[in-house]
């Protein structure tokens, strides 16, 4: 599908964006492996979600779903079975990581794989440590593990870990796995990541510490069924934040936004930017820091991103670039490999489709540079199947002059499957 938008200004009202993904994965994850039934509301329907829950499902889960109502029949701990077929991820690095983890401790061998940029994730950060814990997981591409894999369950041991790169997949692969291991498992992360497995895993009733960067996680007998609501993601607000930021006399709300201090990295380079941002009505819900974010335009200077709040909006890079562009002066992103093994090459996608726009940016080792308050026209873009590059994109369109049409625009289904409809109607 190619999605064909015009330049928009004044985008004013209150909106609404779907259920965080990272929580919507957990949700039923910790659902199915908790005993007895959980009622979920604000879930995702995008298609990494939906992985999820058709994994889970090949595992003997019952689950039904009824628009954004999610109803998980737990099965506990060691309650999954052996799928008859292979577990199909998708797109979803998140339900790939975080099933070999759980995977790695069942009571049998399993088949897991997804699509074609599936197969390119690097899966050797999963593999380290489960490996340690007593895991067996092969798969393709020698000691560079790739999927598909097939993973046999073992006893597990408890061990110490320190992560090599910050990433709450890895992280929380190692928790899930240390759910079942003979004592206790503590991970020590170079950065703090998005901690929404150690919050859920503690409002089901496991022990999970945290001191500092250091995460203690204990052997747990059983997970208590509760129900869970879901926040909106904030990594999909953002591109509403940014449209309110930088097409003129824009006053965007949008509402019931999760703002986890681990994702909101955003908010903090909008607000080092100069732009005009408010956080309203803060609240705590099943765990989860929750509130409306208003965001008014305003004049925009270059800003550095950079260090340990990479982790913090790792997903908000791409439409970061894009803001960048409507900023007086050089924005430069740093310490951002992590964005070369996403969805798509990032830091090439983002560049590459950008200059189309007839952007000012250049590609670097481990980011980018940008220096903004050049004009951008109206071009073809490509979203290389990532679906933040091409929401990110139509952000780009937004302030261009003339039309651009952003091609396999459908790929949005992911994370944000009305982007288009909202955005048409700005
Ligand atoms: C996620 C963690 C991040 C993020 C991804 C979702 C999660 O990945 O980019 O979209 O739900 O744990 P990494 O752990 O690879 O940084």
């Amino acid at each position: 599908m190619d999605t064909v938008l015009k330049s928009k200004n004044n985008i004013k009202g209150t909106f609404t964006v779907p259920g965080d993904k990272s929580i919507s994965h957990r949700s039923v994850m910790l659902s199915s492996l908790a005993e007895g039934t959980s009622h979920i509301s604000g879930f995702l329907t995008g298609e990494d979600c939906l992985s999820t829950v058709s994994c889970f499902k090949k595992m003997g889960v019952e689950i039904e779903i009824d628009g954004t109502n999610v109803t998980v029949h737990g099965k506990g701990l060691n309650g999954l079975t052996k799928p008859t077929e292979t577990l199909d991820v998708g797109n979803s690095g998140t339900t790939l990581r975080l099933m070999t983890g759980i995977l790695s401790a069942q009571k049998f061998e399993s088949h897991i794989t997804g699509d074609s940029s599936i197969q390119k994730r690097p899966m050797d950060r999963v593999n380290a440590p489960l490996s340690l814990m007593g895991a067996s997981i092969k798969g393709c591409g020698g000691e560079k593990l790739y999927a598909p894999l097939t993973v046999e369950g073992k006893n597990l041991k408890a061990i110490e870990y320190t992560l090599p790169v910050a990433s709450a997949q890895v992280k929380s692969a190692i928790i899930l796995a240390g759910l079942y291991a003979d004592g206790e498992t503590t991970i020590i992360e170079p950065e703090a990541t998005r901690d929404h497995t150690e919050i859920m895993l503690n409002y089901l009733g496991a022990d999970i510490k945290k001191d500092g960067n250091k995460i203690t996680v204990k052997p747990v007998k059983e997970l208590y069924a509760k129900d869970i609501t879901v926040p909106g993601d904030i990594s999909s607000a953002a591109y509403f934040m940014a449209a309110g930021a930088v097409c003129p006399s824009s006053d965007v709300t949008i509402t019931n936004v999760g703002i986890n201090p681990t994702r909101t990295g955003i908010i903090t380079v909008l607000e080092n930017m100069g732009a005009d941002i408010s956080i309203l009505n803060e609240r705590t819900v099943c765990g989860e820091k929750v509130a409306d974010i208003n965001v008014k335009t305003s004049k925009l200077k270059g800003t550095v991103v950079e260090g340990d709040i990479i982790p913090k909006l790792i997903d908000e890079i791409p439409v970061i670039a894009v803001i960048a562009c409507f900023a007086d002066g050089k924005t430069v992103i740093k310490d951002a490999q992590e964005l070369k093994v996403k969805e798509s090459n990032r830091i090439k996608t983002v560049v590459g489709e950008l200059k189309k726009f007839g952007a000012d940016i250049e590609e670097t080792d481990d980011g980018m540079i940008i220096n903004g308050s050049k004009e951008l026209k109206g071009t073809v873009v490509e979203s290389h199947n990532d679906h933040r590059i091409a929401m990110s994109m139509a952000i780009a369109a937004l302030m261009a002059e003339g039309e651009t049409t952003i091609k396999n625009s459908e790929c949005v289904d992911i994370s944000f499957p009305n982007y288009f409809d909202i955005l048409n109607n700005f």
